[in-house]
């Protein structure tokens, strides 16, 4: 079995600690540092933007996994390579030309990623997996850090690992929203390669323990 990554959301970090929260995920048992960019349209929230990216990216030792919750990402794949993100994920739902999308993000050097809402079916990504290097299955409605967990992303997550098996493909599935010690093992089972974290990260007493034991679920 392939190593699974744990990636916790910088979103539940404190943000006047950040450069603390950040080198504590350095420090961690994680494997990336997962970074939600909101522009208050696609999602009802607004997150933080270049600036502050810039100063986490300088101050982050693993890759940055950068999520896109913005309408017209093209415009802004470039400048996001430029910070040093190492891969790139758009919403399905904010591109009219995905493919094109994709292809615009390896042309900068970065990993393509898709997320899909939880009303998006998994089938819609049959002509584009085999260009596609993670799909994020958000198990909550984006916009916001500590929503509770979508049931039905188990049977995503396998719809999707199977479309994932037939097509070949190297796709990694990532899940996003309400990941904590209780679903991680069953997300995991059903295919999941990576886990995102916010709240129940941050949120808890030791944050670092936190990562090891939900890094140990995964991994065991
Ligand atoms: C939600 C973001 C998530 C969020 C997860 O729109 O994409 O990455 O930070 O936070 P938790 O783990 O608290 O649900
Ligand atoms: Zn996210």
């Amino acid at each position: 079995m392939n190593k699974k990554i744990i990636a916790p959301s910088l979103l539940a970090a404190d943000f006047a600690n950040l450069q603390r929260d950040v080198e504590m995920v350095n420090n961690s048992k994680a494997e990336w540092h997962h970074i939600d960019i909101m522009d208050g349209v696609f999602v009802p929230n607004i997150s933080f933007g270049m600036p502050v990216l810039k100063a986490i990216a300088k101050h982050a030792k693993k890759p940055l996994d950068v999520h896109l919750m913005i309408v017209d990402p093209d415009r802004y794949i470039k400048t996001f390579a430029d910070m040093g993100a190492h891969t790139l994920t758009v919403h399905y739902e904010a591109c009219t030309h995905l493919h094109r999308t994709l292809q615009a993000i390896k042309a900068e050097g970065m990993h393509a990623g898709v997320a899909l809402n939880p009303h998006t079916n998994i089938n819609l990504l049959e002509d584009t997996i085999n260009d596609i290097d993670l799909v994020c299955i958000m198990s909550v409605n984006p916009g916001f850090g500590g929503q509770s967990f979508i049931q039905n992303t188990y049977d995503k997550v396998k719809d999707l690992k199977a479309l994932i098996t037939k097509k070949k493909s190297n796709t990694l599935i990532e899940i996003d929203g309400g990941v904590n010690d209780g679903n991680a093992k069953q997300l995991v089972t059903a295919g999941a390669d990576v886990l995102v974290a916010g709240s129940f990260v941050f949120k808890s007493q030791n944050p670092t323990a936190t990562i090891a034991d939900i890094s140990q679920i995964a991994n065991s």
